[in-house]
């Protein structure tokens, strides 16, 4: 079962975090948006409101969430319904698959990364951002989780978990971005987009077909 109840809930709630929250959310974009692949056809994988494909010129997206597409509808975004362990698209559909802060709610990530895999082309291409649970802030998150609504259901990854699952699914060539390095929501600027990781709480890797 998508674990998908705090989402049908309070999505609008969910959507007003990135406005409280400004300069979390375009540091978080400026990381993804470094390792998106372009041009091509893109995807993103638990699109929730679009708050990320929107901005990031991604034109599908698949959620299960009804309350979540039809934000993300009204965003421009072309939303079907359906879980990333069971993707609605034929193969080889897309040029590149992105997630974001979905991993941690996926009830079969193995899964997850093989039908990504599946609906892309030969030399497309996986980007996956996650809360890195190793990270300083990453800890504090997930010692804390019980106390959120959307993260009491999550089980966070750490950037080598994270790794170990797209090899598995027969990626490779990764590459890291980092960001989020104290609390989001005190920042008064953005913070810096590193390579790697191990500091930043929002982590970005790409792997390639
Ligand atoms: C933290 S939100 C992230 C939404 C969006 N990617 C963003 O960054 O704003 C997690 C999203 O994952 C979705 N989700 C939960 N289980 C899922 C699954 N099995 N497959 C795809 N999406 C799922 C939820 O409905 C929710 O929209």
């Amino acid at each position: 079962m998508a674990k998908i109840g705090p989402y049908e809930e309070h999505a609008g709630e969910y959507d007003g975090w990135f406005a409280e929250n400004r300069f979390a959310y375009e540091s978080e974009l400026r990381a993804v948006g470094m390792l998106l692949p372009r041009p091509g056809a893109g995807v993103e994988i638990g699109v929730g409101t679009g708050r990320f494909a929107g901005k990031l010129g991604i034109r599908f997206g698949v959620e299960p969430s009804k309350s979540m597409r039809t934000i993300a509808r009204d965003r421009g975004i072309l939303v079907v319904g359906g879980s990333a362990e069971a993707l609605p698209f034929r193969d080889g559909r897309f040029d590149f698959a992105v997630m974001v802060t979905v991993l941690c709610f996926l009830d079969d990530p193995d899964a997850a990364m093989r039908e990504a895999c599946r609906v892309l082309t030969p030399s497309g291409s996986l980007v996956v951002a996650f809360i890195d649970r190793d990270s300083p802030l990453g800890k504090k998150y997930n010692a804390r989780k019980d106390e959120s609504v959307y993260y009491r259901q999550a089980t966070f990854h750490s950037a080598g978990e994270v790794t170990e699952l797209l090899t598995r699914a027969g990626l490779r060539t990764l590459a890291f971005r980092q960001t989020i390095f104290g609390d989001p929501g005190a920042m008064t600027g953005m913070d810096p987009v590193r390579e790697g990781y191990g500091e930043g709480c929002f982590v970005v890797v790409r792997a390639d077909k």
